[in-house]
């Protein structure tokens, strides 16, 4: 099952029970990673203190923002079209005011307010805090423009809305930025330099999750391996840190311990692993406790090791082989999925053999597959020749595509016949009579719904399944409730 996380996803407006007293009217939509969605939940919590309560209804709204994505064009294209379409709306509301959030917005910065019309305001990833004194602006009937980088991690104190929320499943920020450079990558520069959130405010963060009765969280970072607090969170300035802070400093695997200890019963996911970043530790803090879940999201982008240099990814194709060797042997259930891009410059036949090959030897449980899609001012643009043609970049993406469908319907009928323990998320979509939930390697399950609850962990005999979906029945709680 390929799923695409950012254009072809919906871009989805949010919703959430009302603030007394709160008087006007915000229209939210996220498209792109899981980071921007987990951004929105920021944004309204700072625009509810400004006394706004979010609708779904765009004809409503007072301020309608949109929070974009930029890593591919066709991403940037979406949300281009929908600008369109809020410019039909404001013909009928012309109250309402229009806000470009995220990776657009950084990346664009004041020139979207001239190739826009319909856009009043401009604000990067980093710049949520300031949104009451750009909305004074715009009330005032002046465009704002705010699109500043920090060097801190900017939100650790603003406890998020949790917005179209399952109420069972949250997302937990716990770095900004990404500092790899890979050469395709527009993120290090829409999102800034690397910075880590301080561990206190991330496990109080999830306690209050727990008691509002989450029982998943997913910690959230371009790249979580190289999580790492010592008093300060910039990585880059790590070097600078004192014989005490270094000592003292919590990496990635300390902060899963930590997070894992605090709250026992609360699963715990990650995203994103750069594989270059992944160490040892991680892994074995994974085996070590059972509320980690077995689920690494493990991109590796291609199989051919000239390629992975010309990217700028820091492993071989055979350094990438034993990090998985090793999480098998550690946690042989895991599971693993993947990122993968056809068609980067100078990719040749031989290379996208390389790739399948990758693939063959890992045998992936998902992944989320993309064409390359040259970036303005990123490495690749500027030194490399965006050469292989559109057609052949295409090919290339149905052929991984196609065989990755075959590895994932070899995964899920490996559970056949065993039983999961499953998270009740919420109602099936394509059934009322069913509950759908995750297992540990984040495969969704369905089931019968009986008398069980949403929130609830249950047994489930696994019976069927497709190459994206397990079926079963339950057979009783599980004992983590
Ligand atoms: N570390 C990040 C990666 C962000 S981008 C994370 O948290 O997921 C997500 C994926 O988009 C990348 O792994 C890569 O496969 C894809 N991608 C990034 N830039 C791209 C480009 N220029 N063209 C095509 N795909 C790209
Ligand atoms: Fe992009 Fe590479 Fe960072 S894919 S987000 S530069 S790890």
């Amino acid at each position: 099952m390929e799923k695409l996380i950012d254009e072809k996803r919906q871009g989805t407006a949010l919703k959430r029970q009302s603030e007394q007293g709160n008087q006007r009217k915000l229209y939210i939509e996220s498209y792109g990673c899981q980071m921007n969605f987990s951004d929105s939940e920021i944004v309204a919590s700072i625009l509810s203190e400004q006394g706004f309560n979010t609708t779904e209804n765009m004809q409503e709204a007072d301020l309608v923002l949109v929070n974009t994505c930029s890593i591919r064009d066709k991403a940037e294209q979406t949300v281009r079209k929908r600008l369109e379409k809020f410019n039909a709306v404001k013909k009928s509301n012309p109250k309402m005011k229009v806000g470009v959030l995220g990776c657009m917005a950084e990346r664009l910065k004041s020139k979207l307010l001239e190739e826009e019309k319909i856009v009043d305001m401009v604000v990067g990833p980093d710049a949520y805090k300031d949104l009451p004194n750009l909305l004074q602006e715009i009330d005032e009937g002046r465009s704002a423009v705010n699109v500043i980088l920090s060097k801190d991690e900017t939100y650790g104190d603003v406890a998020p809305v949790r917005l179209n929320s399952n109420g069972v499943t949250a997302f937990v920020s716990i770095t900004r930025g990404c500092d790899n450079m890979c050469t395709f990558c527009v993120v290090p520069f829409t999102r800034g330099r690397e910075r880590s959130r301080d561990p206190h405010s991330i496990i109080a963060e999830v306690k209050g999750l727990w008691e509002k009765g989450f029982r998943e969280v997913t910690l959230l970072g371009q790249n979580v391996d190289s999580y790492l607090w010592y008093g300060g969170g910039l990585k880059k300035d790590f070097k600078t840190a004192s014989a005490m802070q270094r000592a003292t400093a919590v990496n990635f695997a300390k902060l899963l311990e930590l997070t894992a200890l605090a709250q026992p019963k609360m699963r715990i996911r990650f995203s994103t692993s750069n594989p270059q970043d992944m160490t040892m530790d991680v892994i074995e803090t994974m085996a070590r406790f059972p509320n980690i879940c077995n689920y690494i999201h493990l991109p590796v982008q291609s199989g051919s090791n000239r390629i992975l240099k010309a990217m700028n990814r820091l492993h071989t194709r055979e350094e990438y082989f034993a990090l998985v060797d090793n999480i098998r042997q550690l946690i042989p259930d895991c599971a693993i999925s993947q990122d993968m891009i056809t068609g980067f410059p100078t990719e040749t036949e031989q290379d996208h053999q390389d790739t399948l090959t990758l693939m063959e030897y890992v045998k992936y449980d998902y992944g989320f597959m993309f064409a390359y899609s040259e970036r303005p001012g990123t490495m690749a643009a500027r030194k490399l020749e965006d050469d292989v043609p559109e057609a052949t970049k295409k090919r290339r993406l149905q052929e991984i595509i196609a065989l990755q469908r075959r590895h994932s319907l070899y995964r899920t009928q490996q559970h056949l016949g065993s039983t999961a323990e499953v998270l009740i998320e919420g109602p099936s979509k394509k059934s009322g009579a069913h509950w759908m939930g995750r297992n540990t390697q984040n495969t969704v399950v369905v089931f019968p719904k009986e008398h069980y609850q949403v929130g609830e962990f249950v047994n489930v005999k696994i019976t069927d399944c497709t190459s994206a979906t397990l079926l079963g029945t339950a057979l009783g709680h599980s004992d983590n409730n």
